[in-house]
This record gives structure tokens, C-alpha cells and sequence, in this order.
């Protein structure tokens, strides 16, 4: 399975501290904050990683995190011109997908959970990752039935039919890259990961998996913060040889470097 971060966008929503620098590059506590969603795939095994990055900021990502060799993996840096959409990175990512499944990140979502069982597990079609949450009209929001086969899906729905809410980690299989490019932009310009997942879902072959642990989507100024508290505490808690969040963190594979969360 290949790895995908996306790291580009605009980072609107988190102007001034955004205005010279990425998102991603932000500290969340003591860390740059892709630290977290390129933790998350190390720690479930994948290695063969593609960064998407904004032009502007490409040689900092690449100054950051180099080749890849001193987290015992291997990085590729693609840069995505324009922000026009989360399912653009599976056209990006094409050659680097090379008819491989893959799994993609959102560089600015922090997660606690381990996803190995779910990457070794995952077989066929698409899987989504669902959180609950208590305000679900403010994402998308994904019913499912007990096997977690995804029943529907709706954005920022007014009258939300779950709890659950979408986040930003994804499985794809051998498809996804084919189906993309069948994608339209949307009213907004963009093309959406929703749409892809849309297509997966009228063919039946949608599934979501719900998360047992934390879940932070970085991209506001009360959320940046949040996530520092929370990674702040846990680090902590680990130091004092116990975690206060409800899973317990796996260290990465790669020996030295870090501890992420
Ligand atoms: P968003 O938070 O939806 O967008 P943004 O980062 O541009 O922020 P804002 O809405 O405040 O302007 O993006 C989610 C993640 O996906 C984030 O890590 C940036 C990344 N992204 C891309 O890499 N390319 C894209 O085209 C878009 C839309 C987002």
C-alpha cells in the first residue's frame, strides 16, 4: 500500500499564521504538524510515502523531512499547482500510485488510532474513517449499517441522519486513480474526494470503519490549539508511563527520531 500526504491548500481559515508559511509547517506542540499524519502511516507499516506540496512551499517540506531515510522510508515530493481539490492528488499521484491500493492523509489531521488492521485488512473498494462527533452538521456526515457498509453520505447536512462524522484519512483500491479522472470540479472549483467516494458508494463498495480514538482536523484557530492540548497531555501522560487517551500509541518503527503522539 502507498502512502499519500496532502499538504497543500491554502490555509485560509488560519490567516496571518498562514500567510508566509504552510499549515502543515505549524507547530502542534513540539512538533510540525505533519509529523502527525506521516506518523500515522508509518506506524501502520507504509513506507512508500508521496507529499503533495503548494509550489511556494516546497523547499521547506523538503528541507523538513529529506529523503524519507531517517524515518526508514521513502518520500516523494509532488507539487499541486493549485489548490483544486483533495481528489486531484490521485491524478498528482498517478505514477507514484503506479496501479498500487493507497491510502490518503489529510496533512493537517491528527489521529491516535493504528490503522495496520484496517490497511492489512483492506481488500476491495473504498473505506472511510468515522468519528462521532456532537455538532455533525458541520461535516460530512456518513450513516452505515452494523457490517459498516456506508448507506448514505452528506455534506454539512442540515438535518444530519448520524452522528458520524467523515475525517480525513482513506483507502482506495486499484480503481481510485481511473474513477478521478472521470471527476468534474465542483461549483467551488475543486475536485472533491466526496465525489470519488460517491462513486465507490453507488457501487456498493463503500465501507467505514469508526475510530476509537482521538481525531483533530488542525485547521482552525481553536482546533490548532485543541490539538496542541491534547498531544501535549498524552506526551505527558506517556512520560509518566501512563496515557490518558483512550489507545495506546504504538512507538514508530523508525528507532530514534521521534515519538510523534
Ligand atoms: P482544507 O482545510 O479543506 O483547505 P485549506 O488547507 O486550503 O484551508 P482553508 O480552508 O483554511 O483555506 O484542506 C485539508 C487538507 O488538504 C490540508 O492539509 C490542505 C490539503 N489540501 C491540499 O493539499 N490540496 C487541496 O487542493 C486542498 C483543497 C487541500
Amino acid at each position: 500500500m502507498k502512502g499519500i500526504i496532502l499538504a497543500g491548500g491554502s490555509g485560509t481559515r488560519l490567516h496571518p499564521l498562514t500567510k508566509v508559511t504552510s499549515k502543515q509547517l505549524l507547530p502542534i506542540y513540539d512538533k510540525p504538524m505533519i509529523y502527525y499524519p506521516l506518523n500515522t502511516l508509518l506506524r501502520a507499516g507504509i513506507r512508500d510515502i508521496l507529499i503533495i506540496v503548494a509550489p511556494e512551499r516546497s523547499g521547506d517540506f523538503l528541507n523538513l523531512l529529506g529523503s524519507g531515510k531517517e524515518f526508514g522510508a521513502r518520500f516523494t515530493y509532488e507539487i499541486q499547482d493549485k489548490p483544486e481539490g483533495l481528489a486531484q492528488a490521485l491524478l498528482i499521484g498517478e505514477q507514484f500510485i503506479a496501479g498500487d491500493k493507497c491510502a490518503l492523509i489529510l496533512g493537517d489531521n491528527i489521529y491516535t488510532d493504528d490503522f495496520t488492521a484496517a490497511i492489512s485488512n483492506f481488500e476491495k473498494g473504498a473505506k472511510v474513517f468515522a468519528k462521532k462527533v456532537p455538532d455533525p452538521e458541520r461535516f460530512g456526515v456518513i450513516e452505515m449499517d452494523e457490517n459498516g457498509k456506508v448507506i448514505s453520505m452528506e455534506e454539512k447536512p442540515e438535518h444530519p441522519k448520524s452522528f458520524y462524522a467523515q475525517t480525513g484519512f482513506y483507502l482506495y483500491d486499484e480503481k481510485a486513480c481511473r474513477l478521478a479522472k472521470s471527476l468534474r470540479p465542483s461549483e467551488r472549483g475543486e475536485l472533491e474526494i466526496v465525489d470519488l467516494n460517491n462513486i465507490y458508494l453507488a457501487n456498493g463498495e463503500l465501507q467505514a470503519e469508526v475510530l476509537k480514538g482521538e481525531w483533530i482536523d488542525a485547521g482552525t484557530f481553536e482546533s490548532l490549539h485543541q490539538a496542541s492540548v491534547i498531544v501535549r497531555e498524552h506526551e505527558l501522560g506517556m512520560k509518566d508511563g501512563r496515557s490518558n487517551l483512550e489507545v495506546k500509541i504504538k512507538r514508530p518503527l523508525s528507532s530514534k527520531k521521534e515519538s510523534l503522539i
